[in-house]
């Protein structure tokens, strides 16, 4: 079903620029995505190939995102809220965004770009005697722009011969491409790089890192290489890196749908929505109330935290090795995708900690208890003093230090992957603004910073 469907019926608020798609799994892993995709060819996901998605793939329903990379199509889909900005999740201030050499992250960098795999022969397969192979891979469906060709190699990319792309090459699908390749029995290197319409080629690993640095990993699309040793086995040549309810989707509108839409579900009441509501974006909105500090921090951060995370204060003793992820910057250490040396909002930590630590009891704990431990962990970053309260207006006032250091990668792909049966916003809007007056029901919307 298209989202668009979902939202229409449900009214959607004219400030909304952005929807944040929530999973239901442990760390409710969150993404946020903008209006215009959402009002576009996106999808919400129940059946798959004639069945319903199976459990691995995010049953009852996930969202799909024809074009963008598979970490945004969210599995186990529990909730949409729209929002005004981006809500800034761990998963898109930390994890999914791209580390450069110049110390800046590009964020929001939705669209996959140009991408190819050869999935056949491949790490597993033993091949047989030498003779004519077919090799064949796939393209990840529509790439930022559309792919032009894919090209194969049978000796490290020291020369290319042209793919047959398999038709039908539709927009948005899974492409698979092969090649005829006579193998002599002896050591080889088989590639495949894909060239979009505008020219860009699918990069070597190489080129990738000299370009974007090598903590870009999350969105690798450099070439793989399989190599073929002597005796006909595939083997990996250089690492690739994979990139790897009856739910209710909550729709953060007017409450009262179109006349003319299909009435899909009941309308959500306030309280039903504030229970579901767990998201807490830069403004704050939501945070309850109540204040900890770091000494009050730190007691439940030792009972619950230290047997996983290991970090103790500065003075005593230090974390244990082997403890992970870190989530103290010290002065003097490598900087690394955390807290203190990484995330732009402190108020992802409270949205984070609430909604998925302890890692092994998330969302078992006290309200009061999780702005503790957001105080302590502050503390342990040098971001805050041993007695500053933390509470619903400190913790938005917080000043990140890597705060300037993203670089939002959004608007170009959103032209490019504008599906040509969007409707301009200023048509929906004419809509929803009728409902507006009409209905005076006007919730939801949370009121975050962008
Ligand atoms: C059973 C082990 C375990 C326990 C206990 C635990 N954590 Fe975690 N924590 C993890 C793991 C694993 C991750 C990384 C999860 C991921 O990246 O998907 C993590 C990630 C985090 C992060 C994000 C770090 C980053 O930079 O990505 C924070 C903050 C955090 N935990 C805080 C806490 C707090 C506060 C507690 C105690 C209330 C706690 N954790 C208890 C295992 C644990």
């Amino acid at each position: 079903m298209r989202l668009a469907t979902l939202l229409e019926d449900a009214g959607v608020d004219p400030r909304a620029q952005w929807i944040l798609a929530e999973g239901a799994d442990a760390s409710g892993m969150s993404r946020s995505v903008p209006l215009e995709k959402a009002m576009g060819d996106a999808l919400v996901a129940i059946y798959q190939n004639g069945e319903p998605v199976r459990p691995s793939n995010g049953y009852p329903m996930r969202l799909l995102l024809p074009g963008y990379e598979g970490n945004m199509n969210v599995k186990w889909l529990r909730r949409i809220k729209l929002t005004e900005g981006p809500t800034m999740t761990k998963d898109e201030t930390s994890k999914y965004t791209m580390l450069q050499n110049d110390g800046k992250s590009l964020q929001f960098c939705f669209a996959q770009e140009a991408k190819s795999v050869i999935t056949r022969p491949s790490p597993g397969l033993t091949m047989g005697a030498p003779g004519l192979y077919e090799i064949n891979g796939s393209l990840p469906g529509r790439v930022m722009d559309g792919i032009a060709k894919v090209e194969v190699s049978a000796d490290g990319g020291a020369s290319w011969a042209s793919a047959a792309l398999q038709e039908p090459v539709l927009p948005m699908a899974v492409t698979r491409f092969r090649s005829p390749w006579r193998w002599d029995g002896g050591p080889a290197t088989l590639q495949s790089r894909a060239t979009d319409d505008s020219g860009y080629v699918q990069p070597t690993r190489s080129k990738l890192i000299a370009d974007r640095g090598a903590r870009a990993t999350y969105h690798f699309n450099g070439i793989a290489s399989w190599a073929v040793a002597q005796s006909g086995e595939g083997k990996t040549c250089l690492r690739i890196t994979r990139l790897l309810a009856a739910c209710l989707v909550l729709l953060a509108g007017y409450g009262t749908a179109l006349a003319e839409s299909p009435n899909l579900g009941k309308t959500a009441s306030p309280e039903e929505i504030a229970s579901w509501d767990i998201s807490i974006g830069p403004g704050g909105a939501g945070l309850p109330s109540g204040s900890g500090t770091p000494q009050q921090g730190e007691q439940v951060y030792l009972a619950k935290c230290l047997a996983c995370h290991g970090e103790k204060r500065v003075g005593q003793a230090e974390r244990p090795t082997g403890r992970w992820p870190r989530i103290r910057f010290g002065p003097g250490q490598a900087p690394v995708k955390t807290v203190g040396s990484f995330w732009p909002y402190a108020t992802t930590l409270f949205d984070y900690v609430r909604r998925a630590m302890p890692l092994n009891e998330s969302k078992s704990s006290a309200m009061r208890r999780y702005m503790r431990w957001v105080a302590y962990i502050l503390l342990l970053n040098g971001i805050i003093g041993e007695s500053d309260k933390i509470d619903a207006h400190t913790l938005p006032a917080v000043r990140m230090p890597n705060r300037d250091g993203f670089v939002r990668f959004f608007p170009r792909e959103m032209i490019l992957n504008r599906a040509p049966d969007v409707r301009s916003r200023n048509e929906l809007c004419g809509k929803v603004c009728f409902w507006r007056i009409l209905c005076k029901s006007l919730f939801g919307v949370a009121n975050e910073n962008s």
